[in-house]
């Protein structure tokens, strides 16, 4: 299978958890490659493509949003999303609905085969008022990247 794993990262976060799914596919023996959106011309020859971008403002990058349907979707080739939040896990139950509507209607657009949403990092910590707003416990770590949950996607993708 060759697979492409398209992405688009702010502060790099995302772009690690994409070389890591690609890492992990080369090593079970199919051939993948990790490209930020911006670089991606064709999207021929590949036999599925993994789409990954973080959250702001509950929902993907803009310039992702209109990658998946300009591009993505003209594909043929099967499609699998992920995204990544800083606020889904522990935050306040209104904001983890909202990035789960994000996540079925990208996912439905798409037609991807799964759709998951990954722990994230921030530069620094949230001041009381944003962490009030979000939900987000005091003593949150700034990187709560859960590998093994990226792994354990990944071997199914
Ligand atoms: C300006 C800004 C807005 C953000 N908004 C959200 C948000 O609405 N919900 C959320 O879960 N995470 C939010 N985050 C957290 C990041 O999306 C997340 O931590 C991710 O790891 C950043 O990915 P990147 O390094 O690939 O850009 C925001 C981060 C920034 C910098």
């Amino acid at each position: 299978m060759n697979y492409l794993v398209a992405y688009i990262s702010k502060t790099g976060t995302t772009e690690e958890i994409a070389k890591r799914i690609a890492k992990l596919l080369e090593e079970r023996g199919d051939t993948a490659q990790a490209m930020p959106i911006s670089t991606i011309g064709e999207l021929s020859g590949y036999d599925r493509i993994i789409l990954g971008s973080p959250v702001n403002g509950m929902k993907v990058l803009p310039e992702f949003d209109a990658f998946c349907k300009e591009k993505a979707l003209a594909s043929r080739a099967s499609k699998d999303l992920f995204m990544v939040s800083y606020i889904f896990e522990k935050g306040r139950p209104m904001w983890k609905k909202a990035l789960q509507k994000e996540k079925t209607r990208l996912s439905e657009l798409l037609g991807a085969r799964s759709a998951e949403i990954f722990g994230g990092r921030i530069d620094k910590e949230f001041p009381g008022f944003a962490r009030f707003i979000f939900g987000t416990p005091k003593n949150l770590p700034l990187d709560i990247r859960n590998w093994e949950a990226v792994e354990a996607w990944a071997k199914n993708l």
